[in-house]
């Protein structure tokens, strides 16, 4: 174990960076919300490929959570979290209060128009300027070289790849491959909201994502085929399933395709009663 330092403060990852930049190191950082499970520690891993320091921050954001979601009974597991995150060897925890992000007087709000109005955003209205803007703040607190998101949460990748883009905010971002359980499922800090029986036919959702990869494979180019037939698995073999969205869009603007002309991302957000499960795969004809 390399003992880890937790750090409650912008102040003070702002002079532990400094001293790490000053000796010549890279920073890479992963931002999360805890609960933390090997879908994050391996964007922890990906990035101590890329850097040689590593920072991790831990902060459930009030501000993507819209009324009615799950902000108070969200997970919430510091003392594992912190344990998996020592041994993974990720160097430094910034576990921040929300007044030390949203200080009294906090009056900004980043909004990235277009890909965020599709998919997720269609549904969760507000989801993406909140991730934005903690995205922001974060960069702006910790100023990494390279920051790891996931791939699962692939609008949300996209998103944050245009806003360093768009302001130039000058962090290389990465994404890495989805997690899954042994049996497909997309490991998620919301899994442990299911039920045995939703647990079991959660699984069904990569099953369909499965499927429209192999359509894909023998030639299939139409969106809506390829969408229908994901349908009809999950909607016969998860009864419990509800699907909120299941589209095939292009990989940076969000778009809708109607055909696979170019690599289009396959998304689907499924509700199991009160929890929403999201999901994708990449289409390559
Ligand atoms: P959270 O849901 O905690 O996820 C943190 C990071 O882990 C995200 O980049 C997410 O895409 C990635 N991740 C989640 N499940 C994964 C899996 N099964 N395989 C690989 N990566 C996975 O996403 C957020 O937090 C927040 O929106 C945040 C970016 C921290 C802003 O508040």
């Amino acid at each position: 174990m390399n003992g880890i330092s937790v750090l409650k403060t912008a102040n003070q990852v702002g002079k532990l960076v400094f001293k790490w930049r000053k000796a010549g190191m890279r920073i890479g950082f992963v931002p999360t919300m805890g609960a933390l499970h090997k879908g994050h520690i391996s964007l922890v891993s990906l990035a101590l490929e890329k850097a040689d320091r590593v920072i991790v921050s831990i902060f459930v954001n009030p501000s993507q959570f819209g009324p009615g979601e799950d902000l108070e009974s969200y997970p919430r597991t510091f003392n594992e979290d912190l344990m998996k995150l020592e041994e993974a060897g990720a160097h430094c925890v910034f576990f921040p209060s929300v007044k030390e992000i949203y200080p009294d007087g906090f009056s900004t709000s980043v909004h990235i128009s277009g890909l965020t109005e599709t998919l997720c955003g269609k549904y969760r209205p507000e989801h993406f300027n909140g991730v934005a803007t903690v995205c922001a703040v974060l960069f702006g607190i910790v100023r990494p070289d390279i920051a790891v998101f996931g791939e699962k949460d692939a609008q949300q990748l996209a998103v944050i790849k245009r806003m360093v883009k768009d302001l130039n905010l000058g962090v290389d971002i990465l994404g890495g491959d989805i997690f899954r359980e042994p049996d497909g499922l997309a490991m998620s800090s919301r899994n442990s909201y299911l039920n045995s029986e939703e647990r079991k036919q959660a699984a069904v959702i990569f099953k369909g994502l499965s499927k429209a990869s192999e359509l894909v494979s023998k030639g299939e180019r139409n969106t809506e085929r390829i969408c229908s037939a994901v349908r009809k698995i999950i909607n016969y073999k998860a009864p419990l399933a509800e699907i909120q969205y299941l589209e095939v869009v292009d990989l940076c603007t969000m778009e809708a395709l109607d055909e696979l002309t170019t690599p289009g991302l396959l998304a689907i957000a499924v509700y199991f009663t009160h929890t929403r499960l999201i999901d994708n795969v990449i289409l390559n004809p």
